[in-house]
């Protein structure tokens, strides 16, 4: 009797055991989720992004990732600069090596370039239209212009509502991918404009020749992570952090040339 009592104690010791053990294979470990901070450390800097070896190097982007939100959001600016513009500063080194196009400025390349050359005219545009586009914008900006700007755009289109009102209805009618534009004309008068694709206003197929000073991108990968279809909701997001300081500075060098 006392083995059977020593062998019904030991099966339950080692029942007792078992249960510990798968009790701690089945346990549910609550996982932290990563802070804001942590999510934009696992993103990087836009400054450990480098093109290759060329003649034609990253614009810095001159904020973080997030520094935009919530108008764009880390994500579609980590995208946007990280893969989309190396993307096309890589294919345009490639493109202008060993030709005479490589010692030139991007924007002597944009004057010069046939525009039957594709592979050319989209890569020079996509690096000359972002370099200009990073700089059109800034945290904590948005407003209206000051000095020059201000009297010039209230000079060329009455007001600067009525410039408003020009610009989304061009950004918003462009059909499909491409840029709506700010641009001085060979007359040094401001005017509105709108290209398709990756052209702008320095190419000599552009309807609306002229320097320009204010770029916004309107291809899907600019916004559709953050607004979907809606174009309209990132155009009027973009005009909360419309660097005003800098498209002004844009302005003054453009009227001296
Ligand atoms: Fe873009």
């Amino acid at each position: 009797m006392k083995k059977l009592n020593f062998l019904i104690s030991v099966l339950f010791l080692f029942m007792t055991l078992l249960s510990c053990n798968n009790k701690k294979l089945t346990e549910v470990v609550e996982v932290p989720l990563p802070t804001t901070e942590q999510s934009v450390s696992i993103m990087g800097s836009p400054d450990d992004v480098k093109a290759n070896e060329g003649s034609f190097q990253l614009e810095k982007l001159p904020y973080a990732y997030n520094a935009l939100a919530p108008n764009i959001s880390a994500t579609t600016l980590e995208m946007h600069y990280s893969k989309h513009y190396l993307t096309y500063t890589n294919n345009l080194n490639s493109a202008v090596l060993g030709t005479p196009l490589e010692n030139l400025t991007i924007e002597e390349v944009l004057s010069k370039l046939d525009p039957n050359d594709a592979a050319l005219r989209n890569n020079a545009g996509g690096f000359y239209n972002h370099s200009l586009y990073w700089k059109c914008m800034a945290p904590k900006a948005g407003g209206e212009p000051t000095n020059t700007l201000a009297e010039a755009i209230t000079k060329d289109f009455g007001s600067f509502e009525n410039f408003t009102t020009l610009f989304k209805g061009e950004a918003t009618k462009q059909f499909g991918s491409g840029w709506a534009w700010l641009v001085v004309d060979r007359t040094g008068k401001l005017q509105v404009t709108s290209t398709s694709n990756q052209d702008n206003p320095l190419m000599s197929n552009a309807l609306i020749p002229g320097t320009p000073i204010l770029a916004l991108d309107v291809w899907e990968h600019a916004y559709y992570l953050d607004y979907q279809y809606r174009r309209k909701n990132y155009i009027d997001a973009f005009f909360n952090v419309i660097n005003w300081k800098k498209v002004e500075e844009n302005y003054d060098a453009a009227i001296k040339k």
